[in-house]
């Protein structure tokens, strides 16, 4: 299992310490907000480029911005080694797809809580990443919303067909009661922001959705 804290809970008064406490995740969640396609706002490049200068971990940016294909160069620029965009924003995936593929980033899409599978069934076989969104998208702290097991279940059954490297992600909500569901549906990644930085042990709760590792 793959952990990804969710940098949008870190202490925005004092990064480079935040970081330091989540050292032993593969990868970082950066949650980018545009104020139009969610209700909040939180960064962009600029602040990607200084993350990358911390640490060498797996930047995967989750776009929840209109017109993801306007900025995706910069993302990329700014050193972001994956990128989901959301598909209800776009009105050609294969388009973007095509420009990712060309910046040599790992490719993801993501489904809000009430847009169904279908949406994306067809892009599984071209893409890295599917990301199951399991709050409503745009902020940290809210309850996981259970219906998004059955997306995992129906993507996990899809991928063996069409993609089996395909990873599927699963962001808001987790904790270890709903991060083990979604592991159990057949999740490979869980992204974790308030579970994780709001412990005083950010590591024992990275640890506690690692099944595979001893606490
Ligand atoms: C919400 C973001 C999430 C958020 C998760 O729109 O995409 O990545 O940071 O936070 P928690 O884990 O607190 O639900
Ligand atoms: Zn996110």
């Amino acid at each position: 299992m793959i952990v990804a804290p969710s940098i949008l809970s870190a202490d925005f008064g004092n990064l480079q310490e935040s970081f330091k406490k989540v050292k032993s995740a593969e990868w970082l969640h950066v949650d980018v907000m545009d104020g139009h396609f969610v209700p909040n706002i939180s960064i962009g490049p600029v602040v990607i480029k200084g993350f990358r200068s911390y640490t060498s971990q797996v930047l995967d940016t989750h776009l929840m911005i209109s017109d993801p294909e306007k900025y995706i160069k910069e993302f990329v620029a700014a050193g972001s080694d994956r990128i989901t965009f959301h598909i209800e924003t776009v009105e050609d995936p294969y388009n973007i797809i095509k420009q990712l593929r060309e910046l040599n980033v790992c490719v993801g899409v993501s489904v809000k809580p009430g847009t169904s599978v279908d949406m994306v069934k067809e892009l599984i076989p071209l893409i890295d990443q599917v990301l199951v969104m399991s709050v409503e998208p745009g902020f940290g702290g809210q309850k996981f919303i259970p219906s998004a097991l059955d997306k995992i279940s129906e993507i996990s059954e899809l991928r063996k067909l069409w993609n089996p490297e395909l990873l599927i992600v699963v962001d808001g909500g987790i904790n270890e009661t709903t991060g083990k569901q979604c592991k159990d549906a057949g999740a490979d990644v869980l992204v974790a922001g308030s579970y994780v930085f709001g412990s005083d042990n950010p590591e024992e709760r990275i640890r506690s959705l690692q099944w595979n590792v001893k606490l």
